[in-house]
């Protein structure tokens, strides 16, 4: 498994931060400055070069990111331009910032190190064949590691408890035989999967069959497509973690939907008021970190889950992992 920082991470909703302005980030334990020039979004290490400040704490100006403790500037490519305590001053490219690329992608600003490719594993995943309207939701901090809120998207005997109400109902709780299968990267999915649904979608009025579709898309992401009975609109929702640190990470959902008079802001409560009621569950795991080689026990029930836990094994990703 290649270094962490070759991995291309969600950092923030793609209009944030506006022009002229910057806020701290973090790629798993890196601190990073997240900010926007004329040019567009710039990813710096939050640490400036001259005494190790956080630039986030700084300010942008004239298109310039300037040091919160002696005013450096740094323009949008990572290179000092100012050292304003020596008027006239030719700063020389070791007095640059630290830079990392930066990518707009499903409506988000994703950050990698300088030198990784955008290559799979560690490329944003492409999404395929979803509905056109795209809502962003997020970003949720949670209090544990980015795979165990990856696993409980992936989770439905817990709708019935959990979202009683929403997701599932306590006379429906049996989760039916399904079949795992893995796509050609090797990811695992779900193809077929149905379950009873109290309240299916946000739109949606009263109880149904619902036929799902899951897909892992990476170690940190993962995409249920839903067909809410034959006369639903096609909804998929996309979880999109971000470890910033072993035991801790930011989220997002993508919702795409066929519906077209889908309201933004009712889709985005409606997916809070689920997420709501998995945190304080998902925070309560113990450990915190995935665990993959024992200590937990599955049933029959979970060979989805346990299909996300064997692959993260495989492909040796072992971040938020024990
Ligand atoms: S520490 Fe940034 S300008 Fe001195
Ligand atoms: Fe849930």
């Amino acid at each position: 498994m290649s270094a962490l920082h070759d991995w291309w991470l969600p950092l923030s909703a793609a209009d944030d931060p506006g022009t002229g302005r910057c806020r701290p980030a973090r790629h798993f334990e890196t601190a990073l400055v997240l900010w926007r020039a004329t040019e567009g979004p710039a990813v710096f290490d939050d640490r400036c070069p001259h005494r190790g400040a956080s630039l986030s704490l700084g300010r942008v100006h004239d298109d310039r990111l300037e040091c919160p403790y002696h005013g450096w500037r740094f323009a949008h490519d990572g290179r000092c331009v100012e050292v304003p305590a020596v008027p006239g001053f030719q700063p020389p490219s070791g007095h640059g910032a630290r830079t990392w690329q930066v990518i707009e992608r499903h409506g988000l600003l994703w950050a990698a190190g300088a030198s990784a490719s955008d290559a799979e594993p560690f490329a944003p995943p492409a999404l395929a064949g979803l509905p056109k309207t795209r809502v962003l939701c997020g970003p949720f901090d949670v209090a544990t590691s980015a795979p165990r809120v990856v696993e409980n998207f992936l989770d439905t005997a817990h709708f019935g408890f959990v979202h009683e109400g929403f997701l599932g109902a306590r006379d429906h709780v049996e989760v039916p035989a399904y079949e795992v299968a893995h796509d050609a990267l090797g990811r695992p999915g779900v193809p077929h999967y149905r379950a009873w649904q109290p309240r299916a979608a946000s739109a949606s009025a009263g109880g149904a069959w619902v036929d799902y579709r899951y897909q892992v898309l990476s170690p940190l992401s993962a995409l249920l497509h839903k067909q809410a009975g034959a006369d639903g609109p096609d909804e998929a929702y996309v979880l999109w973690t971000s470890p910033t640190g072993r035991e801790s990470c930011r989220a997002w959902f993508t919702i795409a939907t066929a519906d077209p008079h889908a309201d933004a802001g009712v889709l985005r409560s409606f997916q809070q008021t689920i997420f709501a009621q998995d945190q304080p569950v998902l925070e309560s795991q113990r450990p915190r970190e995935l665990p993959l080689s024992g200590g937990e026990v599955h049933s029959a029930a979970d060979r989805f889950s346990a299909a996300y836990r064997r692959w993260l094994r495989d492909i040796g990703f072992s971040y938020g992992c024990c």
